[in-house]
């Protein structure tokens, strides 16, 4: 309860002080890693006047702000979903503006996001993309690799089942080499196999433009996400909106299974 006040009058003042975001101290407990389905720029553009293509640029917009929230706040992973491995059903001239934006992004953007501590890790199938998309990805991850500050996974070409078929093809192949048995494949197993190994799982999951699905996003590592919905479109996902899903992700009980009256400071 007191966190949640806490975090209240962190908005409050926040938006008082006219400051871009609250005070990092005033969020707690704070999300270690942030998943977002960034959904709605087409409707945002159609809302406008504007092309499908406009609002995707105004996505990565609202991308940039949202790094940011994560620097200020101190959160070490965020993870994007920027293109799913359904997307490819789209109308071809979407696709193709999509992989533009994407390398303009990589060409662009790498640099800022080293100067800020950034790690960034592209994670998908990359092989279903141009060679060029391909070696600026790998360019900008190896430019960024020595950062820290903020582990910031760029899901293209992702699906959630797509990622456990990977994992599951890898295991298979250290069974057949006779490097694992089938006993000691756990869960951790499967985790460290993922596109996510050593990262921990999200614990705050965000889908903007008012759609209630997961949409194949990390199946496996939402496992235990909170999940946060929010009506706005994602070119409109701001600061303040960002503050309001950190605050209310201090006001969830996250319980694991167990009993209610066994969960310390638990909010009835
Ligand atoms: C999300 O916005 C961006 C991508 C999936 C690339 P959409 O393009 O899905 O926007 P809507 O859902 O059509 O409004
Ligand atoms: C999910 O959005 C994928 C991304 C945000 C990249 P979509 O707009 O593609 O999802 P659906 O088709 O509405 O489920
Ligand atoms: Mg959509």
């Amino acid at each position: 309860m007191f966190t949640t006040l806490k975090a209240f009058f962190a908005l409050f003042l926040s938006k008082f002080k006219r400051q871009k975001h609250s005070s990092p101290d005033l969020i707690s407990p704070k999300p270690q890693h942030i998943a977002v389905i960034m959904d709605g720029n087409g409707r945002w553009a159609n809302s406008q006047g504007m092309s499908r293509v406009a609002g995707h640029k105004r996505g990565v917009e609202a991308v940039k702000n949202l790094i940011k929230g994560c620097l200020h706040h101190e959160i070490p992973y965020l993870s994007i979903f920027a293109f799913s491995s359904e997307n490819w059903n789209r109308p071809e001239s979407e696709v193709k503006a999509l992989m533009e934006l994407l390398m303009t992004a990589l060409k662009n953007q790498t640099k800022k996001l080293d100067e800020n501590g950034v790690r960034l890790n592209l994670i998908g199938d990359l092989s279903k993309f141009d060679p060029k998309i391909q070696q600026l990805a790998q360019q900008a991850m190896r430019d960024t690799a020595h950062n820290d500050k903020l582990i910031f996974n760029v899901a293209i070409n992702y699906g959630g089942r797509w990622d456990v078929t990977e994992a599951a093809k890898r295991i298979a192949q250290k069974v057949v080499d006779g490097e694992l048995s089938v006993e000691q494949i756990g869960e951790s197993t499967i985790s460290q196999e993922l596109s996510t190994a050593d990262q921990p799982d999200p614990d705050l999951l965000i889908r903007t433009s008012g759609e209630y699905r997961i949409s194949n996003f990390m199946l496996w590592q939402a496992a235990y996400a909170e999940f946060y919905f929010t009506d706005l479109l994602w070119p409109e996902f701001d600061e303040e909106a960002f503050t309001q899903a950190l605050i209310k992700f201090t006001s969830r009980d996250r319980r694991f299974g167990n009993a209610i009256d066994n969960v310390p400071n638990s909010k009835p």
